[in-house]
């Protein structure tokens, strides 16, 4: 296993927690002894309720969506691209119900506060669920969005998530 630092967000600031259109990051969920990780681009860290929390989008049909529910924690998982680039196709496409997607990709499982994370990762954040909600049809005013990205009914939930840790290599 490697071994990370913890750091202070201010330090990353317009720092590698970008969440845009060229990042990627695996979510990391267990229930139990059961983990999995899926690719996500979206997202964001920001503050509310005077905490520093992050937020990320699953949709309903993710096995990830399964264990985050079951636990109410996850991790963020920013990847080297360089290193890891062939993942965010495999972690992204592939579902965790089908196989187990962390040994496929010879990835390895650390527990922080009982959160699991990547030990492959270069950055890390480690975060407890203090919100979640289904996105529902009735809350968009843009139809635009509905017909573009929930034709087919597979709305995201939003988790709303108070920062533990940030950890880096
Ligand atoms: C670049 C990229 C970004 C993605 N971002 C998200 C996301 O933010 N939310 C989401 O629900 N799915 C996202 N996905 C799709 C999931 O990663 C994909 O459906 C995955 O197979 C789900 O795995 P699971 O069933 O093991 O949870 C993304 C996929 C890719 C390739």
């Amino acid at each position: 296993m490697h071994t990370f630092q913890p750091l202070d967000y201010e330090m990353l600031e317009g720092g590698p927690l970008k969440f845009d259109d060229n990042s990627w990051m695996l979510i990391t969920a267990a229930d139990g002894d059961k983990a999995n990780a899926m690719t996500a681009s979206w997202g964001g860290v920001g503050r509310i309720w005077d905490k520093l929390c992050v937020f990320i989008f699953v949709r309903e049909s993710r096995y990830t969506k399964e264990l985050l529910d079951a636990s109410d924690e996850f991790s963020i998982n920013f990847m080297d691209d360089k290193k890891h680039h062939g993942l965010k196709n495999y972690m992204g496409k592939v579902s965790g119900r089908n196989e187990d997607k962390i040994a496929g990709a010879r990835l390895n499982v650390g527990y922080d506060q009982g959160i699991p994370y990547l030990d492959e990762a270069m950055t890390v954040i480690l975060a407890r669920v203090a919100f979640k909600q289904p996105f529902e049809e009735q809350s968009f005013i843009s139809q635009e969005i509905i017909d573009k990205y929930y034709s087919n009914g597979d709305y995201h939930t939003i988790y709303i998530a108070e920062i533990e840790k940030i950890m880096a290599r």
